[in-house]
């Protein structure tokens, strides 16, 4: 419900210019042509970026993204380093940072990083010299609006801030379409006088584009923790389905059948129920070992263990794809070329965090493995930094990461040459072109016997056998 309450909007910020405050505001300045849309980073490349010409060149790929920031750059949307300046104009304060797994200290491998959101607060409490809304869009443990509030509490002004949760729901390959037809926008805030003020100036904004009832409003901790939950559900969905895969694999059944079958009872539902080398992505690893930590440090062991099952088993699916490999190929990669399709973690989308891409491929180098990677979107520097880090956290020292990086890795622009001398293909993204293939021109520059290790379940498998290819799907 909507009141006169709402407070009039000219200027808003996002802290943080990533795959969620770039796509986020731009259709925000797309909807809202008379507030003026300001989205910062302190990393000055992004920020570059964000405002060359070469659309082609942004930092986030996302569909239908580059004609929205070519349609509303300039005018009411605007990229830049100036923190300062766009806080302090600003009424409403959006935080889109970076709240990793910590790598350090209590909590190292299990909890969230702060530390962002932590400066954000800061900076705002520093810059601020009029009343602000400030919205929690990042993903943060329950709780955490409580911590904003206390640092932002120590001003020694009368500026009110107000927190409010407002969580990020889009997935990337499909963001400005989820922006746009959200199936809910959830807000969290407080039920005092000013709070809820807070929440229905942001309801006005949604509600220019998503239906009012989509938009739910609920109290702080509900929001935060909401989530966090979503996350946990839709990676257990696909760990359930992935260890059903392991029996398929075993019985005869096939997986796509079972999902099928499966997902046609309406209180399952067909979504998310892909059985895959299992999931990767920013998110739902570090959001789950998140709520692990949550429900540990509240003393909720079996609640914990429970959820962490859950990781567990896309680890288990991960390295049960690169055994399938290495088992078929006698044992043993070692100074073998492979081919590795695909490096995102998803298709339609640049991003390659926690790709499945990189276990599998880190993995195939430390067996001795020389890996083809081919990508359509992944920049070949960060390919090369995702296998170093790999490396590293495998132990391997810098000279050993540097020899292994010069005589065991070649990249890729032309998928054709990517399989010449190749002994197998790991299809680890879904891209469409991976299911447009010609097979039959692959198959001739190959080593015989070819294999094809389908961890996506996109290839006809009884056209490749037909050619000649040997072919392992996932959960068939
Ligand atoms: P990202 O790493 O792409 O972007 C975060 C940006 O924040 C970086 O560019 C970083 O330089 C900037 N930053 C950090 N601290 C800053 C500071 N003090 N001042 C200015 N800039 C600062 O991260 P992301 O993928 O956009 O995710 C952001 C948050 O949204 C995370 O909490 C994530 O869990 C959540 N989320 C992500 C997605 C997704 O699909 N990526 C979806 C929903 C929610
Ligand atoms: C996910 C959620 O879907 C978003 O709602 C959420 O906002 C976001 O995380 C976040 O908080 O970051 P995203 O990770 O971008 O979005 O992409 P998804 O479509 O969820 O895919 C995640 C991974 O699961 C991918 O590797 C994908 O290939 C895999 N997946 C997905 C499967 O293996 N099987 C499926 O059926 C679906």
């Amino acid at each position: 419900m909507l009141s006169s309450e709402a407070i009039k909007i000219s200027n808003i910020c996002c802290i943080g210019a990533g795959y969620v405050g770039g796509p986020t505001m731009a259709v925000i300045a797309k909807m809202c042509p008379d507030i003026n849309v300001h989205v910062l980073d302190n990393n000055e490349s992004k920020i570059k970026l964000w405002n060359s010409k070469d659309l082609n060149n942004l930092p986030v790929y996302e569909p239908g993204l580059s004609s929205l920031i070519h349609e509303c750059r300039g005018k009411n949307l605007f990229f830049s380093t100036d923190i300062k300046k766009n806080i302090s104009r600003s009424e409403i304060i959006f935080m889109a940072v970076n709240t990793p797994t910590k790598t350090y200290g209590s909590g190292k491998g299990m909890a969230a990083d702060l530390t962002f959101i932590e400066k954000c607060s800061r900076q705002i409490l520093k810059y601020s010299k009029s009343d602000k809304i400030v919205v929690e869009k990042s993903t943060l443990p329950v709780k955490t609006a409580e911590k904003i509030k206390s640092i932002l509490g120590n001003s020694n002004t009368n500026i009110n801030f107000e927190v409010v949760s407002n969580p990020e729901f889009l997935a990337e390959g499909s963001a400005i379409n989820d922006l746009f037809k959200s199936d809910r926008v959830l807000i969290g805030g407080e039920s005092t006088k000013s709070g809820i003020s807070a929440v229905q100036t942001l309801c006005r904004i949604y509600s220019r584009w998503i239906p009012k009832e989509k938009i739910l409003t609920t109290n702080v901790w509900s929001s935060e923790l909401s989530k966090l939950v979503s996350n946990a559900f839709l990676a257990q969905r696909i760990s359930s389905i992935n260890s059903i895969s392991a029996l398929c694999e075993k019985t005869g059944a096939d997986i796509s059948e079972v999902s099928s079958a499966v997902g046609m009872d309406k209180r399952i539902g067909k979504y998310f129920l892909n059985s895959s080398v299992g999931f990767g992505g920013s998110c739902f690893k570090k959001d789950i070992l998140n709520l692990v930590y949550l429900s540990k440090f509240y003393g909720l062991h079996e609640v914990a263990d429970y959820w962490h099952q859950v990781v567990k088993i896309n680890e288990y699916q991960m390295n049960r794809f690169f055994l399938t490999i290495l088992n078929n190929l006698f044992q043993t990669v070692y100074k073998k070329n492979l081919s590795i399709f695909g490096w995102a973690f998803k298709k339609n989308t640049n991003d390659s965090r926690e790709s499945a891409s990189i276990y599998v491929s880190t993995n195939l180098l430390i067996e001795g493995a020389i890996l083809n990677i081919y990508d359509p979107k992944v920049e070949s520097s960060k390919i090369i930094n995702d296998l170093e880090f790999a490396l590293k956290n495998h132990g391997k020292s810098k000279i050993e990461i540097s020899t292994i990086i010069n005589s065991q890795i070649k990249i890729h622009n032309d998928l054709y040459e990517s399989v010449i001398d190749s002994h197998a293909i790991a299809i680890l993204t879904e891209w469409d072109i991976f299911k447009e293939l010609n097979w039959k021109r692959i198959y001739k520059f190959m080593v015989k016997p070819a294999f094809v290790f389908d961890g996506r379940r996109i290839v006809d498998e009884f056209k490749l056998k037909k050619i000649g290819l040997n072919v392992f799907k996932i959960g068939s």
